[in-house]
């Protein structure tokens, strides 16, 4: 049986940070309410003229290809998941081909907001296990300070930017992406959403002056909702693939919250030890976080162990997938 494998991880992160002392001179906030209610220190920002995600996404592409010994011409399918495209067209894969030198694959993006790596894995994962692609990339992350309203308390403090790179092969070892639950009700709709640019609200003076460009956000109704969801399908991926709190190596969550990632992991048993938690350093990074956990910690990872990755984003979307670590 042909299972998909994640061989090699990257991330890229601007080097600039924006810390809370900076933010409370913006806004009316302080280090104290946003590290007890979120439990971000600092977000790394995305600075200079006209920028955009595959400036992030050349980066991290570029050190998976190293690391994974593929030449850009190997490349076969290119998978962007991402909230914040450089343009509406053409898409955020093709910016990203052309900044890599992938010349021989198809590309496209994704919009599952926050839940995008864990989509645009178990899409990718089917592209390797038809047995016509040995060589996909996952690309997801997002330059959400492009949207995010420095006048506004209740979101700015949240967000940041960062984009990571997922090589997946073709394997017939015990390892690789096992199981995935994902899913997309419709329910966030009125709750989490940017409404402005798009066909209903085309960019013009009235979205501009309405602030419709920004990320608009109903915090405690997300909150309650990422909680349950992303708890019940982590539970529910362990249930049905026989494991257990002692068998699950590491659970990496969507960093959204520190309160929402702690919940998360208590409901499945977990010990903290066992929870990847990077949002202190980076914040929301939307599509971002999940491969940047990875990347964080590819050093501690060993062959065998037993993954569950969880998010939840605007639509609502959310989902788990289980993969057992392939290197
Ligand atoms: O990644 C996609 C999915 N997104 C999420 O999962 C985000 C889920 N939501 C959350 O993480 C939290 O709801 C937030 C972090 C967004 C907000 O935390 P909260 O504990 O739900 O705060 P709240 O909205 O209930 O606000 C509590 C109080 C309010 O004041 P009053 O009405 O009690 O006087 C807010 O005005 O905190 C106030 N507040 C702030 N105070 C200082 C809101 N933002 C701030 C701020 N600094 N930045």
């Amino acid at each position: 049986m042909i299972r998909a494998a994640i061989t090699g991880i990257s991330a890229y992160a601007p080097e600039d940070v924006l810390t809370n002392a900076e933010l409370a001179k913006i806004v009316d906030t302080t280090d104290e309410w946003i590290m007890t209610r979120v439990g971000i220190k600092e977000r790394r920002v995305l600075k200079g003229e006209h920028l955009g995600t595959s400036v992030m996404a050349k980066e991290a592409v570029s050190d998976v290809l190293r690391k994974t010994n593929t030449k850009p011409e190997e490349v076969e399918v290119i998978i962007f998941a991402t909230t914040t495209p450089d343009y509406i067209f053409p898409s955020t894969a093709a910016m990203t081909a052309e900044a890599c030198g992938i010349k021989n694959a198809l590309g496209f993006d994704i919009q599952a907001a926050c839940s995008g790596f864990i989509y645009g894995l178990e899409i990718g994962s089917n592209f390797v296990k038809s047995g016509n692609y040995k060589k996909v990339l996952v690309v997801a992350g997002d330059k959400m300070t492009a949207i995010t309203n420095y006048k506004d308390r209740t979101t700015c403090p949240l967000f940041g930017d960062a984009v990571g790179a997922a090589m997946l092969e073709p394997t017939t070892e015990d390892v690789g992406i096992i199981d995935s639950i994902l899913h997309v009700d419709g329910v966030g709709i009125p709750h989490l959403h940017m409404h402005g640019g798009g066909s209903v609200y085309p960019a013009s003076h009235e979205t501009v002056d309405n602030d419709m460009h920004y990320v608009y956000q109903e915090g405690q109704v997300v909150f309650k909702h990422a909680v349950s969801k992303m708890a019940d399908v982590s539970v529910e991926i362990m249930e049905r693939n026989h494991l257990t709190k002692d068998t699950v190596s590491w659970l990496v969550p969507h960093q959204a919250n520190i309160r929402i990632i702690e919940a998360v992991g208590n409901r499945m048993g977990l010990s903290s030890e066992k929870v990847m938690v990077n949002i202190q350093k980076y914040g929301n990074t939307s599509a971002g976080t999940i491969p940047m956990c990875l990347y964080e910690w590819e050093s501690q990872l060993k062959k065998g162990d037993n993954i569950i990755l969880t998010a939840f984003g605007a639509g609502f979307t959310w989902g788990a997938v289980y993969l057992k670590w392939a290197y």
